[in-house]
C-alpha cells in the first residue's frame, strides 16, 4: 500500500519539514521517508540511511517517536489488509 502523508495545517507543514536532528540536518520528513521506501526499521538502519542521531544524541527520542509512529501506521495497515472480503 502506498502511503501518502501530506501535511494538513500550517503547524504539520512547518513541523514535518523541520529539522528533528540539527547536527545532521535531518528533517521529519526525510526520516519518514527513510521508513517508508528506504526499509528502515530500527534506530540504526535510521542513523545508517540518514545519519540522524549519530551527532550528539539529543534528538534521538524525537527521531524513536517517528519510527514508532510509521510503525504503528504499518501494523494497522497491515491489519487493515488481512480482513477478507
Ligand atoms: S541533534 Fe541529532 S545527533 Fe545531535
Amino acid at each position: 500500500m502506498l502511503h501518502l502523508y501530506l501535511p494538513t495545517t500550517a503547524v504539520e507543514m512547518k513541523n514535518h519539514f523541520i529539522n528533528i536532528c540539527e547536527c545532521k540536518s535531518v528533517s521529519r520528513s526525510e526520516i519518514i521517508k527513510s521508513i517508508r521506501t528506504g526499509g528502515c526499521q530500527t534506530i540504526i538502519d535510521i542513523q545508517n540511511i540518514t545519519g540522524a542521531s549519530t551527532g550528539c544524541g539529543r534528538c534521538k527520542p524525537k527521531v524513536l517517536e517517528v519510527l514508532m509512529q510509521e510503525l504503528r501506521r504499518k501494523n494497522s495497515d497491515d491489519k487493515q489488509l488481512q480482513i477478507p472480503f
